[in-house]
């Protein structure tokens, strides 16, 4: 099974790197890259799961495109966090964590500074850590999540339970499944965890 997810996940990881590599994202990626290079590799996965979502869920090509650039410019505000923190396998102090929380509101910006407002939904960057029943990093209500917001929280959470970290033990697939359900309709939305379980036990 682990063997089939790695083939089909890095043919999407292709065809992600094909187009970033032909979008204007692809200096900010490049930047990512420099710096901090897990956090560039997750937001090639992510995207690549984003991809097969908005296929599942009949995205207009125009739409996937906007949530293809916004997921792999997701975590573009980490740019400003010291790689010392994003690597720290100790506890994190509560103004360390509140730095790292940070990076949503600062990709936020940064886009907006760099003239990528129009080209990236910057919600997703903004709220890619809102949890649907109000209780994730800024507290933000499940009426402000669109639908691609809560596409993102999914993708994006599966492959940081599913790597390994020096703070965390990387998950099996059936381990991560179980968490989004677990968690579904706490952290998740209920219909994208159910349209990611399908997608991802059609072609994975
Ligand atoms: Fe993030």
């Amino acid at each position: 099974m682990s063997s089939m997810i790695g083939k089909k996940r890095s043919a999407l990881n292709e065809r992600v790197q094909d187009f970033a590599g032909n979008d204007c994202c692809f200096p900010l990626l490049r930047r990512m890259m420099r710096h901090h290079r897990h956090t560039y590799e997750h937001s090639l996965r992510v995207a690549g799961l984003a991809l097969k979502l908005c296929e599942a869920m009949d995205y207009a090509a125009a739409e996937r495109d906007v949530v293809l650039r916004s997921s792999l410019l997701h975590d573009i505000g980490k740019l400003s966090v010291p790689i010392g923190l994003l690597d720290k396998s100790e506890a994190l102090s509560q103004t360390e964590w509140d730095i790292i929380k940070d990076h949503c509101r600062n990709g936020d910006t940064l886009l907006r500074a760099w003239g990528m407002a129009g080209l990236v939904d910057c919600d997703m960057v903004l709220y890619h850590h809102e949890n649907v029943d109000g209780s994730g990093y800024g507290g933000v209500r499940e009426s402000k999540l669109s639908k691609s917001v809560k596409l993102l929280r999914v993708v994006d959470s599966y492959d940081a339970m599913t790597v390994n970290r020096s703070y965390n033990r990387a998950r099996t697939h059936e381990e991560a499944l179980d968490e989004l359900y677990r968690c579904s309709g706490r952290c998740y939305d209920r219909n994208v965890v159910d349209t990611f379980y399908r997608v991802m036990s059609e072609c994975c």
